[in-house]
């Protein structure tokens, strides 16, 4: 395949020209998205890939999926509102977009804050939980990513996005727990947290760790975990912005796991930047009732085009039955990848999926960022990740055709040859 970037090229130099260093991966060869069809999309030079990152997980319905193209169409001709007043006028989407993802859950969740990212999501569940219990200390799991805003960050297990930025304390108010630790070693931490000044407000997890390397928590653990976060009047957030709305084959892991509060982002939005956080009604009656000022708001909270967008994704996920699709093609992802993927077993340590999605752990430190450098070379969009840049991630559309699947397989190997040799 040859591929061409003088646009790109031009187009990425002029961003490192004007954009703060940190904001964009300045990636050779260089890529900038033009155009997008399905699982296809198109740079500004015209090259075409295959996208298994879709959006860091956000476009279950893959690019431009024509009946949500059709929808916006009518949004527009209409000439309904766009933005609308979030906390004090909604947008009559807000609403039916509300009742939609309460509908999908089960009956004691009751009440939905939305904000844009899944950050905010996080935060507006940390929030909750210490207007609720009065507390401010949390566990989290070692591994975890929950965003990095403010309110997120601090629940976020990796040192390099919080060294710079939060000073390690004396006491601190969130302590990392190892997802298989004993029952002891749970209470001991909760313990800790409850004779500090911050007290215990509870517990923060995802039910697949994913930034941390896709790695499911075994149930059993999590319920240990749950009964004694519940024991010591604790609540509990699940972090379902990636492993949520289907990806993992479910709508929500809330039906499994007894939480209080559960966060939502990502494939909600059908590519518009939305995220939510549900909770019970005992713990979000919590917050006061709005007098005109909410006391947690945002400018394009409850954003009309978002609300309406998201609500339109979610009624086809549910006509396509897209929800739960992930897991019988789980099979056939696993299959075909690892097919490809045997030449070069030699330099793998591990293959681990969830629903459509999976994650290619290397022994090499850093191969990850190589190898997505190769793959975009042979056309296919993978993300590095893992704690030491040691994974490749491939997060197809909810919808993806057996014939990608094939094809992607077969790019990732191409790659791998570049790298590795035949
Ligand atoms: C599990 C999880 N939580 C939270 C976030 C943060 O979401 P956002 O980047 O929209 O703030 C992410 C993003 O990748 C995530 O994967």
């Amino acid at each position: 395949m040859a591929f061409n970037y003088p646009k790109n090229q031009d187009y990425q130099d002029r961003l490192k020209a004007a954009e703060c260093p940190d904001s964009t991966y300045k990636s050779s060869p260089p890529l900038v998205f033009h155009r997008a069809k399905g699982s296809y999309v198109y740079d500004i030079d015209g090259n075409t890939y295959l996208d298994f990152c879709m959006g860091f997980g956000s476009l279950g319905l893959g690019h431009n999926y024509p009946e949500l193209v059709d929808s916006l169409q009518k949004f527009l001709d209409q000439k309904l509102q766009w933005q609308s007043m979030g906390d004090v006028y909604p947008h009559a989407s807000k609403i039916h977009l509300i009742e939609n993802i309460l509908k999908h859950l089960p009956p004691k969740y009751k009440r939905v804050s939305l904000s844009l990212t899944g950050s905010d999501a996080i935060a507006t569940a940390v929030k909750t939980s210490q207007i609720s219990t009065k507390k401010h200390g949390f566990l989290a799991i070692k591994d975890c990513y929950h965003g990095v805003e403010f309110g997120a960050l601090k629940l976020t297990h990796r040192s390099d996005f919080k060294e710079p930025f939060i000073k390690p304390k004396k006491d601190p108010d969130v302590i990392y727990i190892n997802p298989h630790c004993s029952e002891a070693e749970i209470t001991r931490s909760i313990q800790i947290l409850k004779e500090s000044e911050h007290g215990f407000a509870g517990v923060i997890l995802e039910p697949v760790l994913g930034r941390g390397g896709l790695v499911p928590l075994d149930l059993k653990w999590v319920k240990t975990l749950t009964d004694l976060t519940h024991k010591h009047s604790g609540l509990v957030i699940l972090d379902e912005i990636l492993c949520g709305l289907g990806r993992c084959g479910k709508f929500s892991f809330t039906d499994e796991i007894d939480a209080d509060l559960t966060c939502f982002g990502k494939n909600l939005g059908g590519g518009m930047p939305l995220s939510a956080c549900v909770g019970t009604e005992a713990v979000m009656g919590a917050w006061p009732e709005s007098k005109g000022e909410a006391i947690h708001t945002g400018t394009f909270f409850g954003h009309g085009m978002s609300c309406y967008t998201a609500n339109q994704n979610m009624i086809i996920h549910d006509e396509q039955k897209l929800f739960s699709r992930a897991l019988p093609y789980e099979k056939i992802l696993r299959s075909r990848f690892e097919k490809a993927l045997n030449p070069f077993k030699e330099h793998i340590k591990d293959i681990r999926s969830c629903g459509l999605w999976m994650n290619v752990e290397f022994i090499q430190d850093g191969f990850g960022v190589k190898l997505m450098d190769a793959c975009r070379e042979h056309g296919l969009i993978a993300l590095v990740c893992g704690s030491s840049g040691q994974s490749i991630s491939i997060i197809p559309p909810l919808n993806v055709k057996e014939e990608e699947i094939i094809d992607g397989a077969k790019r990732l190997a191409l790659a791998l040859s570049q790298l590795l040799g035949p």
